[in-house]
């Protein structure tokens, strides 16, 4: 008796080990303004876009929140978005920010946001990388993804440039993802 519940105790050990997902910065803990809409989508799903937001840095939890409070203000009074329009932001603080999160439909990409994940690094990744820091959240991100149901296994990467007009997510950083998991190279 003793022997099974010491191999389920290292099972569940084992298991909650191999879950990669990073540290989360809430929309609580950046303060978030409420949406004006939610939409949901269908998940697990196929696509996951890389973007940068080509505003300016960020390298502590203060600014980073900072800048992501910036970025939702801009989305939702200049361009009348319903909210920030990623799933999610990385920041050169290494964390990840909850922007409209899973299974839910963004504004960042028109024709995929309803089949899709964003994941946008904070800052302009023309030319430069993001630290190494953030390069690992945005993978462990993905991962924790595909572990809880959100993202299919089979899941196609992109950069944003790829599939509508625009630099994001910048020369630089969108070389160094056609080396991650998963990239393709046409939608
Ligand atoms: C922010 O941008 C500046 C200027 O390009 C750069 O020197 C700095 O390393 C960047 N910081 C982070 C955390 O990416
Ligand atoms: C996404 O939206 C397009 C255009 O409205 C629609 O044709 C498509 O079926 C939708 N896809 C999903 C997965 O809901």
């Amino acid at each position: 008796m003793v022997k099974i519940y010491l191999v389920i105790f290292f099972v569940i050990l084992v298991a909650a080990e191999e879950r990669s997902c990073p540290n989360f910065k809430t929309r609580n803990n950046w303060e978030a303004k409420d949406p004006t809409t939610v939409e949901y989508q269908t998940f697990p799903v196929p696509i996951v876009i890389i973007h940068h937001t080509a505003s300016p840095n960020c390298s502590t939890f203060r600014e980073c929140a900072t800048r992501v409070k910036n970025i939702q203000h801009y989305h939702q009074v200049t361009k009348k978005y319903p909210d920030i329009s990623y799933n999610f932001l990385v920041g050169g603080d290494g964390n990840v920010y909850e922007a409209v999160g899973w299974h839910k439909v963004g504004t960042h990409t028109v024709g995929y946001n309803n089949r899709s994940i964003a994941i946008a690094f904070i800052g302009n990744f023309n030319d430069e990388l993001p630290v190494p820091e953030a390069l690992q959240a945005a993978k462990d991100l993905i991962q924790c993804g595909v572990e809880l149901g959100e993202i299919k296994k089979a899941y196609k990467l992109f950069g944003a440039r790829q599939l509508v007009k625009t630099q994001s997510p910048g020369l630089t950083l969108n070389a160094e993802i056609q080396e991650w998991d998963n990239w393709n190279p046409r939608p």
